[in-house]
Parts: C-alpha cells; sequence; structure tokens
C-alpha cells in the first residue's frame, strides 16, 4: 500500500485528538494524568489554533486509511536576535498507528513539516521527542539543545 502525505483540514481533528492521546499513553502518561480530559481540551485548542492558522497538520494515508500525523505549531516567541518573526514552528504529536510503523510514515511526516516551514522562511524547528523518535529525527538533522526545567511539584511531569 502506497504511503501519500496530505495536509489535515478541520475533518480531520478527531484524527489528531486519537492519534496525540495514542502518542501520550505509548509514552505512559496515562498512568498518571487524565487524558480523557486533555482530549477534550485539546480539540478546543486545536480547532481555534487551525482557525487562524497557527496550527497545521499532516496525515500520512495508506490507501484509504489514516495511518500516522503529526502537528506544526507556530507558537508564539518572543524577540531574539537572528529570529525576526513572531511565531515558532514546533512539531508535536507525532503518532504511527502500529499496523503502519517502520514503513517511513513519521520520517516522511517530520520532513514534510520542515519543507512547510523552510518555505515559508521560518529559521527553526523545535521538538520534544519520545525515546522512540529520536533517531528518525536525528537523522533528519534535529540536534539536542541546551533547555533546562525545574519541576515546582513534588509530582511533577518527566515532560
Ligand atoms: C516514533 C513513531 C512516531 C515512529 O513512527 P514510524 O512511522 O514507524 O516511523 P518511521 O517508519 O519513519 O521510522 C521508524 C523506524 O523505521 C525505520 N524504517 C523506515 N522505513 C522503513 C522501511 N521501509 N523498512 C524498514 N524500516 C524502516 C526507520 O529507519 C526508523 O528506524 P529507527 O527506529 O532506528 O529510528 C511511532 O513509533 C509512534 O507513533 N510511537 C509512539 C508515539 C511517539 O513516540 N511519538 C513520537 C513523539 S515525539
Amino acid at each position: 500500500m502506497d504511503l501519500k502525505l496530505r495536509p489535515a483540514t478541520m475533518e480531520d481533528l478527531p484524527l489528531l485528538v486519537r492519534h496525540r492521546r495514542a502518542m501520550f499513553e505509548e509514552m505512559g502518561f496515562a498512568a498518571t494524568r487524565d487524558l480523557d480530559e486533555h482530549d477534550q481540551a485539546f480539540a478546543v485548542w486545536a480547532e481555534q489554533m487551525m482557525a487562524t492558522g497557527r496550527l497545521v497538520a499532516f496525515v500520512a494515508q495508506f490507501g484509504d486509511r489514516p495511518g500516522a500525523s503529526c502537528c506544526l505549531w507556530l507558537r508564539e516567541q518572543q524577540p531574539k536576535p537572528g529570529l525576526g518573526q513572531a511565531h515558532a514552528p514546533y512539531l508535536m504529536s507525532m503518532f504511527t498507528d502500529p499496523p503502519f510503523r517502520r514503513r517511513g510514515a513519521a520520517g516522511a511526516l517530520a520532513a514534510a513539516a520542515l519543507q512547510w516551514a523552510g518555505e515559508r522562511g521560518f529559521a527553526q524547528v523545535t521538538l520534544h521527542a519520545s525515546t522512540a523518535a529520536v533517531g528518525l529525527y536525528e537523522r533528519l538533522g534535529f540536534a539536542r539543545t541546551w533547555e533546562m526545567r525545574r519541576n515546582l511539584l513534588d509530582e511533577g511531569p518527566e515532560a
């Protein structure tokens, strides 16, 4: 079955919510956090962001089955030397349904997101990688940065 990428539309919102939830479940978040609540909050947020052009998403189709997706969020950016734009692309919600894994979908989606951002003059794309995805991002040229974080709660989230 051929892999084809397409831009997501509002009709894909339930798919994007499902894939994001499945991503968090697989990363172990379900044990400690309320994913039902998150699904609802994300759906509302993503709809608003897509409506204003601040969130674009890509879907990998395997025939008539949407097997993988990712989102690129144009998040607000404080003024920084060399980064003239007010928004910076952040790659998120990468997920491939298990039957479609290891067929290049996530790599192709990330490459499409990089191309989309590059064509629009953005200087960088950032992301937070799961352990499973580090290799594929490194192959696309992503490198670790110096972000630091300190949790303020005794049982703060790991990611
Ligand atoms: C991580 C994840 C997105 C990868 O999705 P995927 O579509 O299988 O990714 P790809 O097929 O592009 O690449 C996966 C691996 O298959 C390999 N591969 C790609 N095409 C292949 C092919 N035709 N034949 C064999 N292997 C192939 C890649 O080299 C890569 O190898 P690696 O594991 O050594 O890095 C998927 O496993 C997933 O959804 N995991 C759970 C959620 C998650 O961690 N999301 C990422 C959040 S940052």
